[in-house]
């Protein structure tokens, strides 16, 4: 049987390189730790094998979507695809971050939305029957959610959202951001929630797809929340440590061979959340 593979983004530090460390545990495979700075890559590898575990490497920068279609194709090369793929690279900026609304806006949807999708397009393809996908969103999207008018309210909850249709009001929000008129536009004040929304829509929706196209090959794709977790991002007011945060994107990561749910949901705390 070929080797196994698991790939995690933006590993190098936080959420992500704690589920590498707990996916080095137990996964059955080749663990691949990637980040967009090699430098910063390698020191967490190096990190984790002073810990005894055997992390893989591999450049990736989900903003540069030649990186993408060059580890996708390394991975389609050396192992026939990928097995587990957790799109965990993320950024937020700090509440004093004096960048205005619209370049928040627009910088924090570049990644997390919009260059999370092309991980999937170009990923998605090369799953492997059997193979999980979660996507690191957070209950702050769920949150904003419910702080959007409800019309949107109703797109992002219907079960007849296109990918395009999704895009498009993901681009809205961006542009209306640009010419200050989000609210009027029924946008709440996060860019940060708005990119996670996004995320969690975009995860429903290629679920409902695979569900369609890829019927007997037993894909799993969730998102899911870690929880409030002491990183760079969160700073060190929060309650849970990098590896209680890894635990729940790591179940997802995990579940095993032949089950059917959760799919095409929001997890948190192992539990599948309302959307
Ligand atoms: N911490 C929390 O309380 C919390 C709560 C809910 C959800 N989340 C989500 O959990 C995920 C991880 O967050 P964290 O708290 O671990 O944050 P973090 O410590 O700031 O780590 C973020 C990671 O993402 C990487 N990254 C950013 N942009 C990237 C890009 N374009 N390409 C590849 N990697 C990129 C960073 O790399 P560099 O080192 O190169 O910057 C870093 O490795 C994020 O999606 C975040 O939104 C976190």
């Amino acid at each position: 049987m070929s080797t196994k593979v698991a790939v995690v983004t933006g590993s190098n530090k936080g959420i992500g390189l704690a589920i590498v460390r707990a996916l080095c545990k137990q996964y059955q495979g080749d663990v691949y730790l990637t980040a967009r700075d090699v430098g910063r890559g390698q020191e967490a590898v190096e990190s984790l094998s002073s810990e005894g575990l055997k992390a893989m490497f591999h450049q990736l920068d989900i903003n540069d979507l030649n990186s993408i279609t060059t580890a996708a194709a390394y991975f389609k090369e050396k192992y026939g695809g990928v097995d587990v793929l957790v799109n965990n690279a993320g950024i937020a900026f700090k509440v004093a971050d004096t960048a205005t609304f619209d370049v928040q806006a627009e910088v924090t949807l570049k990644t997390n939305f919009f260059a999370t999708r092309d991980m999937l397009t170009h990923f998605l393809p090369i799953i492997r029957a059997g193979g999980r996908v979660v996507n690191v969103s957070s209950f702050v999207g769920s949150r904003t959610l419910n702080q959007c008018s409800p019309e949107l309210q109703q797109r992002f909850r219907s079960e007849d959202i296109t990918e395009e249709e999704l895009v498009g009001l993901m681009q809205q929000f961006v542009d209306k951001a640009k010419k200050g008129e989000h609210k009027q536009g029924g946008w709440p004040e996060t860019a940060y929630g708005v990119s996670k929304t996004g995320l969690t829509t975009l995860s429903m929706i290629l679920a409902r797809r695979i569900s369609k196209e890829r019927r007997n090959d037993g894909i799993l794709l969730n998102a899911c929340c870690p929880g409030w977790v002491r990183t760079d991002m969160a700073g060190d007011k929060a309650p849970k440590s990098p590896d209680e945060g890894a635990i729940t994107p790591v179940y997802l990561a995990l579940l095993p061979a032949g089950a059917t749910d959760p799919h095409g949901k929001f997890v948190s705390d192992k539990e599948v959340q309302p959307w």
